[in-house]
């Protein structure tokens, strides 16, 4: 099962990463994985072309291939309404959400191209598909994301390459459950969950799903 197969997997520090980065393996995939941290993983700030290169070409390096791309990095930066975002924030959440995603696909596509099969999964938000007041940044960033990928759905299906986005509600993170300590954490989605969708939107069996935008709400 996946055996041989080689998994790059951005944002593996973050609250999502550990679960996908346990998942991957016990599924039979060669893990690499991706953060700016110093870890065990490729360090490369994917928000910079040249990051983005240098992570698929270290990835190539040490593992002859990329199978599959699983992008979760990401970041969430909101809460003002459209005149009082600044700059900054804008500017931050479409380098997080959507930048990033464009310089990882673009460097791992040829790779992919040459190997005639792919996966790319991304990790958009429910906040991409249902606008979300005073998280327009945010929102969009998540939602352009979601084009992205679907566009790479379409000029991948003659190449073997598939590109589907996953959409989570709130996960169920040690971030979220310091930020919202009076929320009911039971209803959000767990980790877990998303690992395990995304581990089987990477196996052969899900090779027709192409260009879906799957939700993933949990009870939220
Ligand atoms: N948490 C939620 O409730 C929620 C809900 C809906 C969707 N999502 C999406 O799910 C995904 C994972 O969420 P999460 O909660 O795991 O996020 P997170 O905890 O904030 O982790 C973000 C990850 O991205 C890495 N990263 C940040 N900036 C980077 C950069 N410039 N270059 C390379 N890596 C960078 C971080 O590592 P370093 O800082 O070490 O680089 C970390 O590994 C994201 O796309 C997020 O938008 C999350």
């Amino acid at each position: 099962m996946n055996a041989g197969r080689v998994a790059l997997i951005s944002g593996v520090s973050g609250g999502l990463g550990g679960a996908v980065t346990r998942a991957f393996p016990r599924a039979g995939f060669t893990v690499v994985g991706v953060a700016r941290g110093a870890g065990n993983y490729v360090s490369a700030d994917l928000t910079r072309p040249e990051g983005a290169r240098a992570a698929v070409d270290e990835a190539l390096r040490q593992a002859g291939r990329v199978d599959v791309l699983v992008h979760l990095m990401g970041g969430f930066a909101g809460g003002q309404p459209v005149e009082a975002t600044d700059d900054a924030t804008w500017q931050r959440m479409l380098d997080l959400n959507l930048n990033a995603a464009f310089y990882l696909c673009r460097a791992v596509l040829p790779a992919m191209k040459a190997a005639g099969r792919g996966r790319i999964l991304t990790v958009g938000s429910r906040t991409g598909v249902e606008a979300a007041a005073n998280f327009a940044a945010y929102g969009v960033s998540k939602a352009a994301l979601i084009a992205l990928t679907r566009t790479l759905a379409l000029e991948g299906r003659e190449h073997g390459i598939t590109a589907n986005v996953v959409l989570p509600s709130t996960i169920d993170t040690p971030a979220n459950r310091a930020a919202m300590p009076q929320a009911d954490a039971t209803r959000w989605v767990k980790p877990e969950a998303i690992a395990d969708l995304l581990v089987w939107l990477a196996s052969d069996e899900a090779g027709e799903i192409n260009g879906a935008v799957i939700p993933i709400y949990g009870r939220a």
